[in-house]
């Protein structure tokens, strides 16, 4: 038996209060309790509903008079955000204010890179820049609240929400959850340019079976605690207003009505004191989901579960009065669930400010500074994954041919959850590519698309894509798949490029000219196929607003691609799962031991001896790994070295390695510290990421990189969520990927 201590604090701990100028949380408490004083039962009830902008505009604004709504969602016209909220405080009988919410998930206007692309700048300060633009420009409309941070760890690149998540790794996806909450709402949810932030989706959305939206979830008790959970937890840490259950049924019970995750984990352990919202219809979605006969039932179920507010449906304000009266639902409830939703009206100053001012217009103008950061975020979220021959960066003066279905496709570029980006604002690569030609940096870029949409099967637009490749020095291809492929309900099961964009790559192929494949799009597509017939690869996501300069800039070499994926690439459909911090397996893959399909004999007799876990086909490494990404110069680094070789419970642990960068340009490494517990009470990742830098290195610069640990870092859940930190040895790892990386050992005594 291995000494072990608990470490409690890693999951218990008190929650920050709501940030805001309005008063502090005792001051705050003590205010909803008189408000709450104040209200009807019926006013009480109508707090907690949520209702959508698309109703007739007169139903909406009956039930705002009447008292029976809190919140509505998708309402951006500032004139009627100020009508109704003068409704709302004047004519209403509690007089509370509305909270107007919007899926502000990557930007309002001015769109930043989808949230994937996002967590591929591996630059939480420039994701918390971008967010705070973000929050600026709604506030300014009147919209108080957005449904992001989206911080479900995604493993799985069919399904279509994938595109919104922070990839697959807890700890980046803890970092981004940390700069968006800090980013949406600064210190004072009250001031004029923040918003509140909502962590979603709880939880475990992205653990859908086969990557389809909305399935089913079974996920073990030991994987919620060290996979899923910790972003969440992370986001409560740093004083998120609200959160939004999840779609899916957890191991059998759908998140809106999960005891479990709502009360035992959000309220009892984690002191969260914001408020819970709905999924769209989530409540009542618990009738087909099979654990609600009815939306009665569903209502119940959600309120004793703990949701606070209901979004579109009315199963719980409907039947709430009903459930006090018949002692199903004991009246102090109501005035914990609406306790919880006034907390936050009252931190973001609702009270105070409940419209736009009369200046308010939407769409909000755009700040250069707002296009700058989301062009920034564009040029920092580029992943180099292949460049033979350094035929990127193009040569000053060269001849382009941009070619390809994404190359001017300004909706697609701005990506899924883009509700408030407008077509006309983005600058598309050939915009950017075509002034680059006219400005004399490159020295002609001819657009010729060859297919229409990246879903195109006709070949009639090939032969003039043929022809100004022909004339080109070289193509640029810029495919991938339109927006609308992924997002919500959108999962595929086939990860290829769409359409016959791969029968046209191996047409420019042939040209002998070389290729560039500039992708966009929304998951890891399966590229496999068309590596052979291009010589670069830069994966650009759906790059947003100023994807266009961002990408032209860095074809041309003035910035340097600096992205690395937050998201393992298969090679094949069939690979999924496949992500870097896999357990080992008794039988662990060894390149040695693989028979390759193609080798087996004919006739061969069974055995299992020798032929490790991997697919025949495709043995076990992935397109592109985690943390990867070129640069358009090469590093160097050394090996780790740690301050102290033994490690005591609540001691820190300093590792320093030295970077390099040993080209003649200057480029930017993400440095990335890894560790592995390779004997632990329960198995443990092959890899664990706990720390990364970005940083830029002139040519022949060296820099040391220094780590902190704290001795608890090193601490993992057990099934019941308590961290255990445990004496062994760790294996420090530090480099540039999951793959590539060096290592020296620890010794941990708790
Ligand atoms: C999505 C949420 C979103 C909500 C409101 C739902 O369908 O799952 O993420 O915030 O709609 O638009």
């Amino acid at each position: 038996m291995k000494f072990l201590r608990l470490v409690l604090f890693a999951t218990h701990a008190a929650a920050s209060p709501l940030p805001s100028s309005v008063g502090s949380a005792g001051e705050i408490d003590s205010r909803v309790s008189q408000l709450l004083e104040g209200l009807s039962r019926e006013a009480k009830i109508g707090q907690l509903q949520q209702l959508p902008g698309h109703l007739p505009a007169a139903e909406i604004e009956s039930a705002v008079r009447a008292g029976r709504v809190g919140s509505l969602i998708n309402v951006t016209d500032p004139a009627r955000l100020r009508e109704l909220q003068r409704i709302a405080v004047e004519e209403s009988p509690g007089g509370i204010p509305l909270i107007i919410g919007r899926d502000v998930i990557h930007g309002f206007r001015t769109i930043a890179p989808i949230p994937l692309g996002l967590a591929a700048t591996w630059n939480p300060e420039l994701v918390e820049a971008n967010c705070a633009a973000a929050a600026a420009e709604t506030r300014s409309v009147g919209i108080h609240w957005t449904f992001a941070p989206m911080i479900d760890i995604a493993r799985d690149p069919r399904w279509g929400r994938v595109a919104e998540s922070p990839g697959e790794d807890p700890f980046l996806a803890r970092r981004l959850c940390a700069a968006m909450v800090r980013g949406f709402q600064g210190d004072d949810l009250a001031a004029p340019d923040r918003i509140a932030a909502c962590a979603k989706h709880f939880a475990a959305y992205g653990a859908a079976l086969g990557g389809r939206d909305y399935n089913t979830t079974w996920v073990p008790d030991q994987q919620l605690w060290e996979v899923y959970l910790p972003p969440f937890k992370t986001a409560v840490d740093h004083g998120v207003a609200t959160f939004m259950t999840a779609f899916n049924d957890l191991n059998g019970v759908p998140c809106s009505g999960s005891a479990f995750l709502l009360d035992e984990v959000l309220r009892k352990r984690w002191d969260f004191s914001g408020f819970v919202v709905s999924d769209w219809a989530s409540v009542t979605q618990m009738v087909p989901h099979g654990i609600a006969a009815d939306d009665r039932e569903a209502g119940l179920l959600a309120i004793r579960a703990g949701v606070d507010m209901e979004m579109a449906t009315p199963s719980m304000a409907e039947h709430f009065a009903s459930f006090i009266d018949a002692g199903k639902v004991p009246p102090e409830r109501l005035d914990e669930l609406v306790g919880n939703i006034l907390r936050v009206k009252l931190a973001l100053g609702l009270f105070e400010r409940p419209g736009p001012p009369e200046t308010a217009v939407y769409p909000p103008e755009m700040a250069p500074e707002s296009l700058r950061l989301a062009e920034q975020a564009a040029a920092e979220s580029l992943v180099l994954l292949k460049n033979d021959g350094g035929v990127l960066p193009l040569p000053a003066g060269s001849k382009v041919a941009v070619i390809g279905p994404l190359a001017d496709a300004p909706a697609d570029q701005l990506g899924t959850w883009s509700f408030d980006g407008i077509a006309e604002d983005v600058v598309t690569p050939r915009a950017a590519l075509e002034a680059d030609g006219a400005a004399g940096s490159l020295a002609s870029a001819r657009f010729v698309p060859g297919l229409a949409y990246s879903r195109d099967k006709s070949r009639d637009g090939f032969a003039a894509a043929l022809e100004a490749a022909d004339e080109a020095d070289v193509v640029l291809f810029f495919g991938g798949e339109e927006a609308i492929l992924s997002g919500e309900a959108h999962s595929r099961a086939r990860l290829h490029l769409p359409g016959a964009q791969e029968e046209l790559l191996a047409a420019l192929h042939a040209t002998g000219k070389p290729v560039v494949l500039v992708v966009l799009a929304g998951r890891p597509l399966v590229l496999e196929p068309v590596l052979p017939l291009v010589d670069a690869v830069l994966y650009a996501w759906h790059p947003g607003t100023m994807g266009g300069p961002a990408i032209a800039k860095v074809l041309r070499g003035e910035l340097d691609p600096s992205g690395r994926l937050p998201i393992t690439f298969p090679r094949a459909e069939g690979q999924i799962p496949i992500y870097h911090g896999h357990r080992n397996t008794g039988r662990p893959f060894n390149p040695d031991s693989w028979s390759h399909i193609d080798d087996i004999p004919v006739g061969a007799e069974q055995t299992s001896l020798g032929n490790e876990s991997h697919y025949l086909d495709l043995g076990h490494e992935p397109q592109f790994w985690f943390g990867e990404g070129l640069s358009y110069t090469r590093f160097r680094h050394g090996e780790p070295e740690l301050s102290t070789t033994e490690l005591r419970g609540g001691g820190t642990l300093e590792v320093t390695t030295t970077f390099t960068n040993t080209g003649e340009r200057s480029g930017h490494v993400v440095a990335q510290l890894y560790f592995r517990d390779p004997a632990a009470s329960i198995t443990r990742p092959v890899s664990e990421l706990a720390g990364f830098r970005k940083i830029l290195l002139g040519p022949g610069e060296s820099r040391q990189v220094r780590f902190e640990l704290a001795a608890e870092d090193f601490a993992f859940p057990g099934p019941d969520g308590e961290a255990r930190l445990e004496a062994g040895t760790i294996e420090i790892m530090v480099g540039t990927s999951a793959r590539d990386h060096r290592s020296a050992t620890l010794r941990i005594e708790p």
